[in-house]
């Protein structure tokens, strides 16, 4: 199966690299049979006129699975400000209709928590479902500046997108084994339904849509809350279902807890196809010194293979993963001096025994 590889800006092309050595390992060594097709886009190949976003669209359609590098390069920006880069980036998702933002958070073992007391993943591990296809980022396709004087961005949220990611959440959740602390199995509702009208109505399809998963509890909570909640209580969480940019804001502090945005991977699926991409950005601050941690490269890289149905292979990557974090191989953000491909090189090995 050909699957297609965007390489991205920064860090992007040093990450990439990890992930699709562990996909050449998992060819040779276990049988698996998938072609990795490299694409050099990122900020940079836009900005060089090199491809045209509706070109790169049309190309992507003709795969299931895409592995998407960061991109963006800060000083490439459209003459209103916003960044070249997020133009392909929203494009991919909101023109491939991957209204499904999914994003685990889940302290791995071995990485350490600045949260204390929080020691494994029996202790933090939740996921993050952000809508994807609307929201107030719907509004990046929109929005205006009038005459230098005014700025206007509109939320959009509709029965249908707030449907069917409920569904997702609650199909997702019964799929768990609930939060760490009891087990429970919930979807938490997370809004600012006290302030505005689109997330009370949110909330209230949210709720229509509980009413079919007997077996799952419905849970509520406003966003500011949710922020606290996450530091203060994350043992009791399993699956949140939130808005587009409130799914944003939320999986960087999310990341936080569990050691970083090193740690923090994602899939963007419909119910045809997925983009699996690490959270973080492309980190041109670090780009090009092989220093970077290919983790959440390499965790989307199994979560893709999972979502193409080859679970095992992601739970190959996962013990070797982790065993060589917890050998002590660790990149700079974890604490230790392994470079991007030192590190890489030893969940290779690790992944023989
Ligand atoms: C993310 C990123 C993106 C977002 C940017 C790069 C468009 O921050 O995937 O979380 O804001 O969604
Ligand atoms: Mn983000």
């Amino acid at each position: 199966m050909d699957i297609m590889v965007l390489n991205g800006d920064g860090i992007g092309p040093e990450i990439m690299d990890a992930g699709t050595k562990i996909l050449k390992k998992l060819n040779d060594n276990f049988g698996v049979n998938i072609n990795p097709v490299k694409y050099d886009i990122g900020a940079r190949s836009l900005d060089q006129g090199k491809y045209k976003i509706e070109n790169i669209l049309e190309e992507a359609r003709k795969y299931r699975a895409i592995l998407k590098a960061p991109m963006g390069d800060p000083k490439l920006r459209n003459t209103g400000g916003t960044e070249i880069a997020l133009d392909l980036i929203l494009a991919l998702r909101f023109d491939l209709d991957l209204y499904a933002n999914v994003r685990p958070v889940r302290l791995l073992p071995g990485v350490s928590s600045p949260l204390i007391g929080y020691k494994s993943m029996d202790s933090i591990n939740y996921t993050i479902i952000r809508e994807n296809s609307e929201g107030l980022y719907s509004s990046h396709f929109g929005g205006l500046v009038l005459r230098d004087e005014v700025a206007i961005d509109n939320q959009t949220i509709t029965r249908k997108g707030t449907e069917r990611i409920a569904k997702f959440a609650f199909d997702l959740a019964l799929k768990t084994e609930g939060a760490p602390k009891n087990g429970e199995r919930s979807v938490v509702c997370t809004d600012k339904s006290n302030v505005l009208k689109s997330f009370a109505f949110f909330r209230k399809i949210f709720s229509e849509v509980s009413l079919e998963y007997k077996q799952i509890k419905p849970r509520y909570m406003y966003a500011d809350a949710m922020a606290q909640y996450m530091i203060l209580n994350p043992e009791e969480l399993n699956v949140i279902v939130t808005e587009n940019m409130f799914g944003d804001v939320l999986s960087d502090l999310g990341a936080s807890t569990v050691g970083g945005l090193g740690f923090a991977y994602s899939a963007n699926v419909s119910d045809s196809m997925g983009m699996f991409e690490p959270v973080h950005g492309s980190a041109p601050d670090i780009a090009g010194r092989n220093i970077a941690n290919p983790t959440a490269m390499i965790m989307s890289t199994a979560m893709m293979l999972d979502w193409l149905g080859y679970p095992e292979y992601r739970k190959t990557i996962e013990k070797a993963l982790f065993k060589t974090i917890e050998i002590g191989v660790k990149t700079t953000d974890m604490g230790g001096n392994a470079s991007t491909s030192f590190f890489t090189e030893n969940i290779l090995n690790n992944m023989d025994q």
